[in-house]
């Protein structure tokens, strides 16, 4: 087990009735005047939005709104909400929605001490050193966001999409009712439970050697996922399952699902596979983050299994029950030719990589590129992005050159 550092400061209050709690919740962290920052307006139809200001109030917060922020948020509202948090004199950035809108409140939060453009963060130009705090109504079970170190925004001009990881990101509070995801549409629950179990393969995919304790943490949180994934589809309104689903999200993304399986002195996780879909939803802002993971991560997988079987050969038994065939164990009459080990072992890695694509495809999500819209004349703009945001060469379970991005992007068409 690598040594690591986990910081997970937020505190969750979650279930039934949770946003109706907001403001007494907040009024406890000592705030008193909030920006309120929300998506397109599925806060307001659902009333979500009414709760939580009615909470605020009662428990005497002053709050400005800030709405309107998209899927694969941009920066120039993040820019509008610093000057807003500004001239508000705000003590701390609300989000009441998902990713979108939680990265955009951490992005607002980091700029407003700033007194450069926020986007220097992005582009690595600065390092952020201090910020508001930030407080989350979670509204859709995907990112993590509301637990993560990680704020995610995209610069339209610049056709990117970059990170920022710090401490700083991390919410001190994230509110968390279940019921609030009975609106979601299917594709989005969709591209959520992808988007989470994505987050506990690309740090169970590290390269580093097997730790039990967070294998089981892992695999546990995939198969919780899974199991709880076709029951919402049936059911949207199922609250366990939902429950389930909103809990995994975090626990996917808050490092929980990393720890000893670091890179030493880098980052929990291989990440690779992040940054191939951040440059597919840059290059067309209307791509959903989680659809795009369920075409990469799967053409990763068949790409790389090889650098390490014996990790894809534990997340095969583990999350799928597959273990490859043994010929002193099992029967294999019927079966003319020699299985050597290594064939068997292939062979299960295979069938496993096909289950999970097989299952995210089973949830609406796509299987190719080009049901994304994505064609072979895009891939070299793919690249170019991926060589400013990851280098010529990336990635730790296996080191990817921008040649084998090429082949794993030309994989999924
Ligand atoms: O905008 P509104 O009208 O609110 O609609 C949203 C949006 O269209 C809708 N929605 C959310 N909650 C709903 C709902 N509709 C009905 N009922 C509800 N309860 O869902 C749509 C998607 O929302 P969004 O916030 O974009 O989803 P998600 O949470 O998946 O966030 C995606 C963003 O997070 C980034 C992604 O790259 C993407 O930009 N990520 C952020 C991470 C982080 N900060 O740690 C890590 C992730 O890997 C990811 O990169
Ligand atoms: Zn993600």
């Amino acid at each position: 087990m690598n040594d690591f550092n986990f910081y997970s400061p937020t505190r969750f209050v979650f279930g039934r009735g949770a946003c109706d709690r907001t403001g007494e919740t907040l009024a406890a962290q000592g705030w008193k005047r909030v920006l309120v920052v929300y998506g397109q307006g599925s806060v307001v139809r659902t009333g979500t939005l009414e709760r939580v200001l009615s909470s605020l109030d009662a428990a005497g917060i002053a709050h400005a709104e800030l709405g309107g922020v998209r899927p694969n948020p941009e920066v120039a509202l993040v820019r509008e909400g610093i000057a807003e948090a500004r001239s508000e004199s705000v003590d701390a950035v609300v989000a009441v929605g998902g990713g979108s809108v939680i990265d955009t409140a951490k992005a607002i939060a980091l700029g407003v001490p700033y007194e450069d453009d926020v986007w220097d963060f992005f582009c690595k130009r600065a390092t952020a050193t201090r910020a508001l705090p930030v407080a989350a109504v979670l509204t859709i079970p995907a990112s993590g966001s509301e637990a993560s170190d990680s704020c995610v925004i995209s610069n339209d001009e610049l056709g990117m999409k970059c990170g920022v990881n710090t401490d700083l990101n991390r919410p001190a509070v994230a509110i968390m009712d279940p019921e609030l995801t009975f609106t979601l549409p299917a594709y989005q629950t969709a591209a959520g439970i992808t988007d989470m179990i994505s987050h506990v393969m690309e740090r169970f995919f590290s390269g580093q050697p097997s730790v039990p304790v967070t294998d089981y943490i892992a695999c546990g949180l995939i198969r919780a996922a899974m199991e709880a994934a076709p029951r919402v589809m049936e059911d949207p309104r199922d609250y366990d399952a939902r429950a389930s689903l909103m809990w995994v999200g975090t626990l996917a993304h808050n490092g929980l699902a990393g720890c000893g399986l670091n890179v030493p002195g880098a980052r929990d996780g291989d990440w690779t596979c992040h940054g191939m879909e951040h440059e597919l939803s840059a290059l067309d802002t209307s791509i959903t983050h989680g659809a795009g993971l369920a075409v990469v991560f799967p053409a990763w997988m068949r790409y790389v299994w090889g650098e390490h079987p014996e990790r894809f050969l534990t997340f095969a038994e583990e999350v799928f029950g597959i273990e490859p065939v043994d010929p002193e164990v099992d029967d294999l009459s019927g079966i003319d030719e020699d299985i050597t080990p290594e064939r068997a072992a292939a062979d299960a890695v295979e069938a496993a990589i096909d289950e999970l694509q097989d299952f995210f495809v089973s949830l609406g999500m796509p299987r190719t590129l080009g049901e994304l819209g994505i064609t072979e004349g895009d891939i070299d703009r793919l690249l170019e992005g991926l060589k400013v945001t990851r280098g010529e060469r990336f990635g730790t379970f296996a080191t990817l050159t921008l040649e084998d991005a090429r082949a794993i992007y030309t994989s999924a068409l």
